[in-house]
């Protein structure tokens, strides 16, 4: 597509482009089409009104010519009345009187028809009316003519001799029509053609043969009386002809004539089609600088659209770090600063918000109180600039205001050491932390000054104060420190805030946690001592075989959620003895096959009992494999190695140690030495091994191995 037309690839360029059209094209050819219309009209009446000057004026030289040829008639009738006539037979003869020539003959007659010619050809006598008779006694030319074989007439003037009477005596001269001729052509324009017509409408002179139909419609405007100017023909064919009356009547008692002026309507308007082509150049040219100018202006302001049109398209595909430049010196180069200023401003919002979302599901994520002030304290800084951060909370059981403060002295550096410390919040600091819905700065000695003024040094000059809500009660608050005076920014307040309200619901959510956990252990507690008081030989059994299982779980690096799994397994492990009667449980001799095949049942029936709770389903397997043993030689069903679940082997270990070390009915407690020795003897055969190095790593911590060979 060339340059000029791709503005029409964009809208605005169109609409521009019809404006061009509306405001410039539009009127552009209506003015040229309406003037070049009245400069034709204007130059069509000027020539028609040149050509009816022109009309007259010939009409005029004939008749200046034939009053000439009046004079010069006059002048001989008046020399032949004199009686001085000189004997000259040739018209040369007569020169020196009529330089001119307008004569070519001159007859005498007297007494009516005797004829004497003076020179050149014979003329005919004057017609003998009444009226001829009278205009000559009256001394006045008479003007006749006669046809000829050239198809021409010759035209006559006669006029009485001075002092005789026109009925004696009789002076007939032949008009030469080459003078007469001559002087209509001497009158008559270039370009332009005449015909003098007779009254009847025969050529008498015509520069050039008129069509027979232009002959005709001058017969009929003659006839109508109508004198003036009319168009004849078509297209190029056309002729401008105009008609004036010469009148003969009064000088010369003859009709009038008709002087025909005519010329090509092309040659007529030829300079109006000069001046037409001309200005219609100077139009096209005015239109064309115009659409160039157009051109170059459209081009000039959908170039910078096209360019702020892509910025915008990369910038809604996520790309922020896209930039526009536009170097017009215009406002589109003022609109591109702003988009760019615009989209920085989203980058660093988008960065931000996704920044904030991290750290909300980070928060949201953790469920222990630790993990989430860690969170906090990580986090805070990359959303809300500061120097410093803490987090106080508020203990809900406790009876006074205190808070374990949680503070980082220095919250660019992450990880960084997180000191811990007390401080007091005053009743009412509370209140008006519960008051306040927005962020509160606090100076050094104003506002606050209970809770702040126990702050460790280095102690910040200002402090934002963010409380931490939760069902209408104050949870905690967050604190941020400052060098100098914050001047938070509203969108950094709303961050700030939004961090408080989660960071809120996060550390609520981990005590209500905390404490259902709690119920639930204390539920178990109970649960296990009512197994172990159902033989007098294995009191607080399973709250030791829990305590050294979570020992042995942690050494070996177990997290946390697993170590809470050892918690509740090692509980419950024995609850299937509930159903395990008292007489095989204290038996003091050896058991009989059927009772130990009693004993061996219970992993299964506490397995049956747990069934039905939802929350201790992972607690089954423990309970089922803890009389498992490593070599496959356990109890109920022969599993070995790692198919043991590694909290029944270590629940394994547990159990087994505390059970030797405790008296039976039928034998008395080992010394823990013994105890410790049995476990490395079945360390790879009953016990997993590597539980049983954790388990002596633990004892050689306490000192309890010296002795163990
Ligand atoms: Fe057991």
């Amino acid at each position: 597509m060339p340059p000029i037309f791709s503005n029409l690839r964009s809208s605005f360029g169109r609409r521009i482009l019809l404006l061009f059209s509306l405001c410039i094209l539009a009127p552009g050819a209506l003015f040229g089409y309406f003037s070049l219309r009245q400069v034709e009209e204007k130059f069509h009446q000027e020539t028609m009104r040149r050509m009816r000057l022109q009309s007259r004026e010939i009409g005029m030289a004939i008749h200046g010519g034939l009053t000439s040829v009046g004079a010069e008639v006059e002048f001989l009738a008046g020399i032949l009345g004199d009686g001085t006539t000189p004997a000259f037979r040739r018209s040369s003869d007569w020169g020196w009187l009529f330089h001119d020539r307008a004569l070519l003959g001159a007859t005498r007659f007297r007494d009516g028809s005797r004829a004497e010619a003076l020179f050149g050809k014979p003329c005919p006598p004057p017609p003998r009316t009444a009226a001829a008779r009278s205009h000559l006694a009256f001394n006045q030319g008479l003007l006749y003519m006669q046809g000829n074989a050239e198809g021409y007439p010759r035209f006559f003037m006669a006029r009485a001799i001075r002092g005789k009477s026109p009925e004696r005596e009789l002076l007939v001269c032949e008009v030469n029509t080459d003078y007469l001729w001559g002087r209509v052509r001497d009158a008559a324009p270039p370009v332009t053609e005449v015909a003098v017509l007779s009254p009847d409408g025969a050529p008498l002179f015509q520069t050039r043969p008129l069509p027979v139909a232009v002959l005709e419609r001058v017969e009929q405007e003659r006839r109508r009386g109508t004198a003036g100017n009319f168009e004849w023909g078509q297209g190029s064919d056309t002729l401008l002809v105009d008609l004036a009356t010469v009148f003969l009547k009064p000088a010369f008692l003859s009709d009038d004539w008709i002087v025909v002026v005519s010329r090509p309507r092309s040659e007529a308007f030829a300079v109006a089609k000069r001046f037409t082509r001309a200005h219609f150049l100077s139009i096209s040219l005015v239109v064309l600088i115009a659409g160039l100018f157009a051109h170059v202006q459209v081009r000039r302001s959908v170039a910078p659209l096209a360019v702020l049109k892509e910025g915008t398209r990369r910038i809604s595909g996520g790309d922020f770090d896209s930039r526009v430049e536009i170097r017009s010196g215009d406002e589109f180069e003022d609109l591109a600063r702003s988009f760019n200023a615009m989209a920085g401003h989203l980058g660093r919002e988008f960065r931000i918000q996704s920044e904030m979302g991290r750290i909300v599901r980070t928060i949201l994520g953790e469920t222990d109180e630790g993990k989430i002030v860690e969170a906090v304290l990580d986090n805070v800084n990359a959303v809300v600039p500061c120097d410093c951060a803490g987090l106080s909370l508020l203990d809900p059981g406790a009876m006074t205001n205190e808070t374990i403060t949680y503070i980082r002295e220095d919250a660019s550096i992450v990880p960084s050491a997180i000191r811990k410390t007390n401080l007091f919040l005053s009743t009412e600091e509370i209140r008006r932390m519960l008051s306040e819905e927005k962020s509160v700065i606090a100076g050094k000695d104003a506002e606050f000054g209970d809770f702040l003024s126990r702050w460790t040094d280095p102690r910040p000059a200002a402090f934002l104060l963010s409380p931490l809500v939760s069902r209408g009660e104050l949870v905690g608050v967050l604190v941020l420190g400052y060098r100098d005076r914050p001047e938070p920014t509203p969108e950094s307040l709303v961050r700030l805030r939004k961090i408080a309200d989660q960071s809120a619901i996060a550390l609520s959510r981990s005590r209500l946690l905390k404490e259902l956990s709690q119920n639930d252990l204390g539920t178990l507690t109970a649960l296990a001592r009512t197994v172990d008081t159902n033989s007098p030989w294995t009191a607080g059994h399973s709250e030791r075989v829990t305590g050294l299982a979570m020992e042995i779980g942690r050494e070996m690096g177990l997290p946390p959620h697993e170590i809470d799994l050892l918690h509740r397994g090692g509980l419950l492990h024995d609850i299937g003895k509930i159903g395990v009667p008292p007489s095989i449980l204290d038996k003091p001799g050896k058991l009989t096959e059927e009772e130990f095949a009693v004993i061996r049942r219970h992993p299964s029936k506490g397995a049956m009992i747990l069934e039905p709770i939802p929350n201790l389903q992972k607690v089954i397997s423990i309970v089922t494999q803890h009389h498992e043993r490593y070599d496959g030689k356990g109890y109920p069903d022969g599993l070995s190695g790692e198919s043991i679940s590694v909290h029944a082997r270590i629940l394994a270990v547990a159990d087994v140690s505390d059970a030797l070390v405790s008296d039976r009915p039928y034998r008395p407690g080992w010394s823990w030495e013994k105890v410790l020795e049995y476990t490395r003897e079945n360390a790879g055969s009953q016990f997993d091994p590597v539980v049983v190095e954790a388990f002596f790593r633990i004892e050689a911590k306490k000192g309890r191995t010296e002795r163990v060979s």
